[in-house]
Order: structure tokens, then sequence, then C-alpha cells
């Protein structure tokens, strides 16, 4: 059975994935409406999707609202007729849950819980519907140097942020259990590409190399993760939505492992190439190795057989993929510049106790 929704939610869609799987949907189906409901946090920047909102003012339209608003979320479902609800709406920084967890787990948690009980609500017994769920490879914790995580796996947060992230997957499944809702859930690993916010490594890399800031690597950079090209992630998700069984999670990644020195050193090579500082001889000598991250997950890997068997692979090698994100921050300074503001210098303050990153 092949699901083909028309008017979906997007719920976060101003953030880095939400704004690539508006593009990409918007891109590739004339018949489809996209309703993006999102708060505007920090994170969430409209200035991802103006050209968007521009180019296609019958099929999308925005609420700057939050998830956790029952009644309004109610009202914009009723109003467009919403098939399919899809949340990637979150807090996800580890770093600022370490500082803040409360938010993530009002987000990240009630959120999605509230967001479930209205769909429930305003479907009632349709099986003609969707609610996908986007979630992270985070929540089944940490991995040695071997092994890969299979949707069976355990779930084993160990940051804030996973654990509430795992709360709501828990969340989603119940609801499919109890009330029948159709739901699916989708598990990534780390996603990188354009539009991504300059407090997670790529992005913050890069943007330091830039301003010549130092670039701070936790502990010994020898933590592994495992990386995502965005709009492959999009491709599964949207794959997931059409062909994946009701009530499963598929977990969907690459198999390009990285410790995350040797992925600093990777990009600092790449800008030396595309734009030579004036300053340094290599990039690489603005690393620095500051305290490690508490709780840090040594290693994240997924099997993602599951999601193949649907259809789905990465397209996109590291290789291609690392290029044309350092060339996209390169080529979008307005994007990035505007993001460089008093809230994000106060966090970076609070992060490292009053010093400025990799002191
Ligand atoms: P992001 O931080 O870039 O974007 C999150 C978006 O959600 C922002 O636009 C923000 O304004 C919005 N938002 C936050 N709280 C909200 C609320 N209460 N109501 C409405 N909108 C709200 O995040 P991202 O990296 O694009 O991640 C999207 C989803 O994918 C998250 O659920 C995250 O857990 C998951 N995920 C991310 C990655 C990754 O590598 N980035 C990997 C796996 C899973
Ligand atoms: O694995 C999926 C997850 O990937 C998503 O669920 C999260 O939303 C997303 O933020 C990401 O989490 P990570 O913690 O893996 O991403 P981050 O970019 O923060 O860190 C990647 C690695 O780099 C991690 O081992 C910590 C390290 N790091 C990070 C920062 C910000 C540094 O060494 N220095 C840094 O300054």
């Amino acid at each position: 059975m092949v699901y083909t929704p028309q008017n979906i939610l997007i719920t976060g869609g101003c953030g880095f994935i939400g704004s690539n799987f508006i593009r990409y949907l918007l891109g590739n189906y004339n018949q489809i409406t996209v309703v993006n409901v999102d708060k505007l946090t920090y994170a969430g920047n409209i200035l991802s999707l103006k050209d968007i909102s521009e180019r296609y003012e019958n099929r999308y339209f925005f609420y700057k609202e939050d998830i956790t608003n029952s009644d309004s979320i109610f009202k914009i479902m009723e109003r467009h007729n919403i098939d399919t609800i899809v949340n990637f709406a979150a807090e996800s920084h580890v770093d600022r849950s370490i500082l803040n967890p409360e938010i993530f787990l009002t987000t990240n948690t009630l959120g999605t819980l509230r967001l479930l009980e209205v769909a429930r609500n305003f479907w009632g017994n349709d099986n003609n519907v969707r609610f996908h769920h986007i979630s992270t490879d985070e929540v089944y914790g940490s991995l040695k140097d071997h092994g890969k995580f299979l949707e069976s796996s355990c779930y084993k947060p160990s940051s804030p942020y996973s654990a509430s992230k795992a709360g709501a997957d828990h969340f989603v499944y119940s609801y499919y259990k109890t009330f029948n809702l159709p739901v699916t859930i989708t598990n990534s690993s780390n996603n990188y590409g354009p539009y991504q916010f300059p407090e997670k490594l790529i992005p913050l890399t890069i943007i330091n190399c830039l301003n010549h800031k130092n670039i701070p690597i936790y502990g010994k950079g020898e933590n592994i993760r495992n990386w995502l090209f965005v709009e492959d992630h999009c491709e599964g998700i949207d794959l997931v939505i059409r062909r994946g069984k009701v009530g499963e999670s598929y977990n969907i990644a690459s198999n390009d492992e990285l410790k995350n020195i040797n992925l600093v050193r990777r990009i600092c090579k790449i800008l030396d190439e595309i734009k030579p500082s004036k300053k340094v001889k290599s990039y690489s000598e603005l690393i620095s190795f500051v305290e490690d991250r508490p709780g840090h997950d040594y290693r994240y890997a997924l099997s993602f057989d599951k999601v193949k068997k649907l259809g789905w692979t990465p397209k996109t090698s590291m290789k291609k993929g690392l290029q044309k994100t350092v060339l996209w921050y390169v080529e979008n300074e307005n994007w990035w510049k505007s993001i460089l503001n008093q809230e994000y210098i106060e966090f970076y303050k609070k992060w490292y106790g009053g010093k400025n990153q990799g002191e």
C-alpha cells in the first residue's frame, strides 16, 4: 500500500532539516500543499524559506506558532484540511540541553504528545492519514568501536536532548498501539548541509574558519559520528511516509563514519583550497582542544537495511556533500551573519564559562 500525502503540516519547518524538507517536497511534487508551523526559536530562520514563500505562494503557508499550543494547531489543521503531519519541531542541540534541560522536555516530549492528541481528535478513526515523527540515532545511546544499532535495539539515551527525544518516540508508538493512530518514525544519524545552524560541528567549523576564530574540539576529537547529507535524509523521510509500514520505525544513515578531528581537518583542507586565509597557512592552525562535553557519546552507527528494502540508499558521498556544504556557507554569508547575534554570543559565554570558544 502506498500512502499519498496531500495537505502536509510540517512542524519546525524554519529549522535546518525542516526547511530542506519543505524545499524537497515543493520542488518534487506539484499537487501537495505545505503548511509550516514554527515557533521561530533562536534556531528557526525565516530567511531559509524566503524564496520558497515567494515561489509557491498558493501551496506554501507559514504560521508562527508553538506546537504545545493545541488549540491553534487544531484550527490550522481544520483550515488546511491536514492529512499528514511531519514533526521536525524540537530543541535539537545537545550542549543546550545540558545548560537548560527543561525546554527540551517541554518542546520535544510534551510538544509531540500534544500534537499526537490534536491529530487523534482531528482525524478520529480516519486511516488514510499519517503522523510521521522525526527522531535521532542518539536515542539508542553510545557504541564502542564495532557494531551498529538496529530499529529493535534498546533505547539508552545519554543526554537530556536524547532522553526527551526517546520519550517522544515512545509516545508516538503508544498512540499507534493504544489509539490506532497511523504513525511512522525515522531515526537518523548526524545531518549536514545548507541552512544548518552554526552551533553544530560542521557549520561551526566553517564559520569559525571564515571568521578566523578557534575551532573548539571536545576532548581529543576521537568521538565518531555517522554523517548524512540532508537532501538524502529528506528523500528517505518522504519514502518512509509513502511506503513505510504504519507503526514501524526506520533508521536512516550512511556509511560515512568519521572521528571529529578528521572531519574538522577535512573541512579546513577544503577551505584552504577554495578560500585560502590571508592570516594562517592552513585553517587547521585554528583547531583548539577544549574540555569534553559531559556525557559525550563515543560513537553512533545505524544499520539502515530496513529502509533500503523500501528502496532508499544515500546518494551523496561525504566528499561531494562536504564540498557542497562548505561552498554554500562561503557563498551565503548573509544567511549566517544574521545569526551571529546577541543570543548566539550569550550562549557561548555561558557554555564556556565566560571564556571565548576554544580558549
Ligand atoms: P533545528 O534546531 O535546526 O530546527 C528546529 C526548528 O524547530 C526551529 O525552526 C525551531 O524554531 C522550531 N521549534 C523549536 N521549538 C518549537 C516549538 N515549541 N514549536 C514550534 N516550532 C519549534 O533542528 P534540526 O537539526 O533541523 O532537527 C530537526 C529534527 O530532526 C529534530 O526533531 C531533531 O531532533 C531531528 N534530528 C536532527 C538531526 C541533525 O543532525 N540535525 C539528526 C537526527 C534527528
Ligand atoms: O546523531 C544525531 C544528532 O546529531 C541529532 O539528533 C542532534 O540534533 C544533532 O545536534 C547532532 O548531535 P551531535 O551532538 O552529534 O552534534 P554536534 O554537531 O553538536 O556534535 C558533533 C560532534 O562534534 C560531537 O561528538 C561533539 C563534537 N563537537 C561539537 C561541537 C559543537 C566538538 O568537538 N566541538 C564543538 O564545538
